[in-house]
C-alpha cells in the first residue's frame, strides 16, 4: 500500500469541509498518518452544479459504483444526508471490506446496529464522531477515555441550529422564521429543518451518546422529544425579565428505575453553565463515577467544525488500515436496558 483512497459520498455542507482539509493540510496529514491520503472520487446529485470552489478534474461523479466498486478506494465517507441511499451506500461499502467514516446522526440512531454488525463481519472501522457535537470530540471521548466509568448523566445542548435561533432571538429580538432562514444559509440546518426545530436531530444525537455511554442500545421512540416550533421572541424576552434563558435541552440518565431519555425547551437561570452557551456552539456535561463532571464545548454543526471531526476520523480508518487492524475497537454492545416513561 502506498497511499490512503477516500471516497466522498456527498459534497455538500460537511463534504465540501472535508474535501478542503484534506488539499490544504494533505502534508500534515501525510505526516500524522504515515501514508498519503488522496480524495480519489466525490459522489454528487449534480456533478454540473456551480459549487463555488474548485474540485480537481475528474473527482465528480454522479454514479455511486465508481466508489462503491473502486478497488482504489480505501475508505467510504458518507455525507450525503438522511437515511436512502445513504444507508444502502454504506452497507455496500462495508460488505466490500471498505472503512466507513460518517457524520450521519440520522443513519447510526436508527440502523446503527446492523451497521455495526456489518461493520465487525468484514473487518472494517466504522465511525461516526461527526454525527454529535459537530467538531466537538465527544463519541471517542465516549467510548474511549471515559470508557472506565459508570456514566449517570448525559446534559447538554447538541443542536447548533437551534441553539443559534435561541440566541438570535434573545439578542436581536429576530422572529422564528427569519433567523431559521439564517442558519439555514449557514449550513447549520439539516436538509430537512423540521428535524432541527421539531427536537429529531437532537433526539438522534442523545440516542447515539446514550447507546455509549449506558452500554445499551436506546430505540429513537423511547426519547421524548419537544421541539421549539412554539417558542416566540417574547417568551425569550419574559424569561430575561425573571433572568432566565431558553435552551433546548438533551438530556439522559440512568438510575436503578431505568434509563430516561428527553429533549425539550427548558428554562435555565442565567448563571446556569448552560445559559452562556451560544451561537452555533453547544456544551455536554458528562457525569461518571470516577471521573466526576466532564463538560465538552465547541461548534456544534457548520463546514469546517463537522469536517475537522469527520477528517479525524478518516485519519483513524487510515492508520488502522496501515496497521492492519482496522474493525478492532467497535461498539457492538446491543445488551437491553428497561427505557423509564417520560419522567419531567
Ligand atoms: P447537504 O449540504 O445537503 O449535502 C448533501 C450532499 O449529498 C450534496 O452534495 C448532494 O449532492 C449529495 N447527495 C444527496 N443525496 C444524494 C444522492 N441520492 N445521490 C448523490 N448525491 C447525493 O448536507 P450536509 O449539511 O453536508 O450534511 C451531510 C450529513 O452530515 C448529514 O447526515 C447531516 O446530518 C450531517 N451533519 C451535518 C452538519 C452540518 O453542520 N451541516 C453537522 C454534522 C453532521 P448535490 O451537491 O449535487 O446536491
Ligand atoms: N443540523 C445540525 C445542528 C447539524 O444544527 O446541530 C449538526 O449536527
Amino acid at each position: 500500500r502506498c497511499k490512503i483512497g477516500v471516497g466522498l459520498l456527498g459534497m455538500g455542507t460537511v463534504g465540501r469541509g472535508v474535501y478542503r482539509i484534506l488539499m490544504e493540510n494533505q502534508a500534515l496529514i501525510e505526516q500524522k498518518v504515515g501514508l498519503p491520503v488522496k480524495v480519489k472520487k466525490i459522489l454528487v446529485r449534480d456533478v454540473t452544479k456551480d459549487r463555488g470552489f474548485k474540485v480537481e478534474e475528474g473527482l465528480l461523479t454522479d454514479n455511486a459504483g465508481d466508489i462503491l466498486d473502486s478497488p482504489d478506494i480505501d475508505v467510504v465517507v458518507e455525507v450525503l444526508g438522511g437515511i436512502r441511499p445513504a444507508l444502502d451506500y454504506s452497507l455496500q461499502a462495508l460488505k466490500r471490506g471498505k472503512s466507513l467514516v460518517t457524520a450521519n446522526k440520522d443513519m447510526i440512531a436508527e440502523h446503527g446496529r446492523e451497521l455495526f454488525e456489518a461493520a465487525a463481519a468484514n473487518g472494517c472501522d466504522l465511525l461516526f464522531e461527526g454525527s454529535v457535537g459537530g467538531g466537538i470530540p465527544i463519541i471517542r471521548p465516549l467510548k474511549e477515555c471515559l470508557a472506565a466509568n459508570r456514566i449517570h448523566k448525559i446534559m447538554g445542548i447538541i443542536n447548533g441550529t437551534t441553539n443559534y435561533m435561541l440566541t438570535m432571538m434573545s439578542r436581536e429580538g429576530l422572529d422564528f422564521q427569519s433567523v431559521l432562514r439564517e442558519a439555514q444559509a449557514l449550513g447549520y440546518a439539516e436538509a430537512d429543518p423540521g428535524a432541527d426545530i421539531g427536537g429529531y436531530d437532537a433526539a438522534r444525537k442523545l440516542v447515539i451518546l446514550a447507546s455509549i455511554a449506558f452500554n445499551t442500545r436506546i430505540a429513537l421512540d423511547k426519547v421524548y422529544v419537544e421541539g421549539i416550533t412554539r417558542i416566540t421572541a417574547e417568551d425569550i424576552r419574559y424569561a430575561a425579565e425573571l433572568n432566565y434563558v431558553v435552551k433546548l435541552l438533551a438530556i439522559a440518565k440512568e438510575s436503578e428505575e431505568g434509563i430516561e431519555v428527553r429533549v425539550h425547551p427548558a428554562l435555565l437561570p442565567k448563571n446556569h453553565p448552560l445559559a452562556s452557551v451560544n451561537d452555533v456552539y453547544n456544551a455536554i456535561f458528562v457525569s461518571g463515577d470516577a471521573v466526576g463532571d466532564v463538560m465538552f464545548f465547541g461548534r456544534g454543526a457548520g463546514e469546517m467544525p463537522t469536517a475537522s471531526a469527520v477528517v479525524a476520523d478518516v485519519m483513524n480508518a487510515a492508520r488502522n488500515l496501515i496497521k492492519k487492524v482496522p474493525g478492532i475497537i467497535s461498539c457492538t454492545c446491543f445488551e437491553e436496558k428497561p427505557v423509564k416513561p417520560m419522567g419531567l
